[in-house]
């Protein structure tokens, strides 16, 4: 028989090994917590998420999780779970992820509101929550987002305006928000992001001007704003764009003469300008 005295240094060590991951860092712990609460708000038919447990320590061998793990911590960076069948609304404790840099969301029945709290993802470059049933605004919240590159929030049912301030992310390199309601004009600082090169913001219902700038970005290359209700002329930097290759503007309520410019293009390889009230010659070239 193991007398006590025996017995306890074992256990010391047993419980001290065992614990040793949660108790090195904090982000470690807020992080697991964040996903056991991500996983306990939502339906999950499939069992995509059966991995996620609270007795499984280690949530970077969970389901579309990834880490950067060190000596002291460990940290989500990427979640993926798009096309896994999830549904329910977006849990608000998904914003205590503070080192995601890329999260996939896509392809699933996720319905409600994108939640305020996606706007603490302070290194987050990848926001990807298309072809899903979300409802409501994009939060104006998503402008703390820094190092936003890449937005995709189409095939929703999303309203209202694009905020301005989502602008204020000076990395957005790709925009795509087509096929939602969303109103209002398109925010003019659009124009100015100088590291753009996709905005498609095509099906929606967004009335007033293309804003003057867009198409002055060197690095443009496809803006589509087809399917909405624009008015005024075609911009003269998005005519003169030494990089686009694709322009689509079809079905809207532009009007005045198609700069000549446009056919000049070296870059282009397709133009719909279709359904508008616009005049002028192509020339023969
Ligand atoms: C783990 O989850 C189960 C089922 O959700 C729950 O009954 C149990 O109390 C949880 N245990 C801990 C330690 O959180
Ligand atoms: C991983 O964490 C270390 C330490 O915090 C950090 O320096 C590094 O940039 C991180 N790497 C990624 C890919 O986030
Ligand atoms: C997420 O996973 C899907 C399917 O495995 C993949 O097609 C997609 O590119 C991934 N998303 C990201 C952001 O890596
Ligand atoms: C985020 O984490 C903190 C600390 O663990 C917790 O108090 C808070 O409730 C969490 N927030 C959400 C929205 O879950
Ligand atoms: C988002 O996810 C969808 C579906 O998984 C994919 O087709 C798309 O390329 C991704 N990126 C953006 C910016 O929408
Ligand atoms: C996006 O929505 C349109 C209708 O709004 C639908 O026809 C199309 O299949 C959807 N695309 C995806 C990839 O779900
Ligand atoms: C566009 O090009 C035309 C013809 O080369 C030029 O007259 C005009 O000033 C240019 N506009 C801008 C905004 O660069
Ligand atoms: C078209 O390109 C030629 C050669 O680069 C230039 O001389 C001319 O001004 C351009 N025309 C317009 C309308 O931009």
């Amino acid at each position: 028989m193991i007398s006590f005295p025996k017995l306890i240094p074992l256990l010391t060590v047993f419980i001290f090994s065992c614990s040793l991951p949660l108790a090195i860092s904090d982000g470690t712990d807020t992080d697991r917590e964040a996903l056991l609460c991500f996983k306990s708000q939502i339906s999950d038919p499939n069992g995509a998420l059966s991995s996620w447990t609270n007795t499984s320590l280690n949530f970077c061998n969970w389901q579309g999780v990834s880490c950067n793990s060190t000596l002291t911590q460990l940290r989500v960076i990427a979640l993926n779970v798009s096309s896994t069948g999830l549904s329910g609304s977006i849990p608000p404790c998904i914003g205590n992820l503070s080192s995601i840099a890329s999260l996939d969301l896509s392809s699933n029945a996720f319905h409600g509101k994108i939640p305020t709290d996606l706007g603490r993802l302070g290194r987050i470059s990848c926001l990807n929550l298309s072809i899903n049933s979300l409802e409501g605004g994009i939060p104006g919240e998503l402008s703390s987002c820094s190092d936003l590159r890449v937005l995709g929030l189409w095939n929703n049912s999303l309203q209202g305006e694009i905020p301005p301030s989502l602008t204020q992310c000076t990395h957005l390199q790709q925009v795509v928000l087509y096929n939602n309601k969303l109103q209002g004009s398109i925010p003019p600082g659009f124009g100015t992001l100088g590291e753009l090169k996709a905005l498609d913001l095509s099906n929606n219902a967004l009335t007033g001007d293309i804003p003057p700038l867009l198409g002055s970005s060197p690095s443009v290359l496809h803006v589509d704003l087809g399917g909405n209700q624009l008015t005024g002329g075609i911009p003269e930097f998005l005519a003169n764009s030494s990089s686009l290759q694709v322009l689509r503007l079809k079905q809207n309520g532009l009007a005045g003469k198609i700069p000549a410019a446009l056919f000049n293009s070296s870059t282009l390889t397709s133009i719909y300008l279709n359904r508008n009230s616009l005049f002028g010659s192509i020339p023969p070239g």
